[in-house]
């Protein structure tokens, strides 16, 4: 599986041109590969109508846990399931770090959009001061577990874990495939070992990612796909890391 994460950025215009480049480019690999493109909620809409008749599938950048009711600014999971979302993504960094979410409340929002019939795409990741102090295993198998409170899980294809090294996001720094692989396995064991058929949950790598990395990120044995952000803005880009995607399988 191959996510773009488009972030706050984009128009209008931008936005469903970008989709409907991502559509062209990619829909031949996209028979093979699952792609998925999240925009800005407030273009939801209009980026579901580019991708409708296309492969891609269309995904929410967040989320509120509760179904309705007074919570000035959110949006709901029936929502972004009414907009034909069949991802969202929870928990990611920037959330963590800047709107100081917590694992419980993220997992919250995993329920929630689990509920709602579509499949949270979980980022989990460590700081630098984590990884330089020997504890980036530790911190993100802890969130991982904390962020997956409550979470029951009928089909492993309901799920997707995104791990992504906060240094790594936005920077053009990019764990080496090793250190990639290496918490990847963790992630998968901690996964087999809490779900039915954890095993087979796709873990997808995320931090500047790019077509000249890609390909040898996707030859480590437990990483099966990634989550884009920067280089999800350029339609040709992004093709690229789901081609190398492709013809890793
Ligand atoms: P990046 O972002 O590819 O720009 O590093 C990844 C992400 O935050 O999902």
């Amino acid at each position: 599986m191959v996510a773009g994460n488009w972030k706050m950025n984009l128009g209008l215009a931008d936005a469903v041109r970008l989709a409907s480049d991502v559509a062209r480019e990619t829909a031949d690999d996209a028979r093979a590969v699952t792609v998925a493109v999240c925009p800005p909620t407030i273009w939801l809409e209009a980026v579901a109508e580019r991708v409708r008749t296309s492969g891609v599938a269309l995904g929410a950048q967040d989320v509120h846990p509760e179904a309705s009711g007074a919570f000035t600014g959110e949006v709901a999971p029936p929502m972004l399931r009414e907009v034909g979302a069949r991802y969202v993504i929870v928990g990611h960094s920037e959330r963590r770090q800047l709107f100081g979410e917590s694992s419980a409340f993220v997992a919250e929002k995993a329920r929630a959009v689990l509920a709602a019939g579509m499949a949270p795409i979980l980022c989990v990741g460590e700081t630098l001061d984590e990884r330089e102090g020997g504890d980036a295993e530790a911190v993100v198998l802890g969130q991982l577990a904390e962020s997956l409170d409550g979470v029951a899980l009928d089909d492993p294809a309901g799920l997707v874990v995104a791990y992504e090294p906060v240094w790594a996001i936005g920077t053009g720094r990019t764990a080496t495939p090793d250190q990639a692989q290496t918490m990847h396995a963790a992630v998968r064991a901690a996964l087999a070992e809490r779900f039915g058929g954890g095993e087979k949950i796709e873990i997808l790598y995320g931090g500047s990612v790019k077509p000249g990395n890609a390909a040898e990120l996707f030859a480590q044995p437990d990483l099966d796909g990634a989550l884009v952000g920067g280089a999800s803005l350029d339609a040709d880009a992004f093709a690229a890391i789901v081609a190398a995607a492709r013809a890793s399988l």
